[in-house]
């Protein structure tokens, strides 16, 4: 049998911190007065905070000296910190912890592969941030998802050849990450969305017990 690890992807797999993205993105569209919509919202699942806010620029046909976009930055993480420092453990999605739990029982190590550099705050409010061997996030990484390099700095973490890493991830930059990173890729969320993932589930309370065990067989 071979050796595996993880690397979880944070929102949209382990805390739908989507909603509030949403919020905080919509009051700067509100603010600099166009419309922003949940559909909108979608395109930004997955993609770094700076590149959020160009595809939102784009949406609203505005143009800003990097300056304003600077601050247009700083106002939106303003707005979406005073919802996530608020989240609590009953926010982790259903699933999750059962997973984590999975995991530790087999001693099967994990660690975070996030595009966000608000991760190591929000896995402290839901009270998971201990349960990780290691966190990388928005804040340890130089090019975003696709690009393979949070993943392949989480496989170092893990003392691991990527191929022997399983990646859960709900958008379609993070999965292409994870194949472009060589990785075993686990889609969480739509499965036509996801088409490139090498395992589609709706959430992770879908996983079989024997996942892991029969992966090991595989790898
Ligand atoms: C990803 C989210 O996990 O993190 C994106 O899916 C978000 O929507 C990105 O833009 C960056 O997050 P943050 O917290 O650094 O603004
Ligand atoms: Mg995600």
């Amino acid at each position: 049998m071979n050796k595996l690890g993880v690397i979880f992807d944070l929102d949209g797999v382990i805390v739908d911190t989507a909603k509030y993205h949403f919020l905080a993105w919509k009051q700067l569209a509100d603010q600099l007065g166009f419309t922003f919509t949940k559909a909108h919202n979608e395109l930004l699942k997955g993609v770094s905070r700076i590149k959020s806010l160009e595809i939102l620029l784009n949406i609203g046909d505005i143009r800003v000296s990097e300056e304003e976009k600077k601050a247009f930055l700083i106002r939106k993480n303003k707005e979406y910190l005073s919802y996530i420092t608020k989240m609590t453990a009953d926010e982790i999605l259903p699933g999750a912890l059962e997973l984590l739990n999975t995991l530790d029982h087999m001693g099967i190590a994990y660690v975070l592969g996030s595009a966000s550099k608000n991760a190591p705050l929000i896995l402290k409010q839901v009270g998971i941030y201990n349960r990780f061997k290691s966190i990388v996030d928005g804040n340890s990484v130089s090019k975003a998802k696709p690009d393979p390099e949070v993943f392949l700095i989480g496989a170092k973490k893990l003392n691991l050849q990527p191929r022997q890493c399983i990646v859960f991830e709900d958008a379609i930059a993070g999965i292409e990450a994870a194949n472009n990173a060589n990785m075993i890729s686990v889609g969480i969320g739509n499965k036509n969305t996801l088409n490139e993932a090498n395992y589609n589930f709706n959430n992770l309370k879908e996983i079989p017990t024997d996942f892991f065990k029969k992966l090991m067989t595989l790898n």
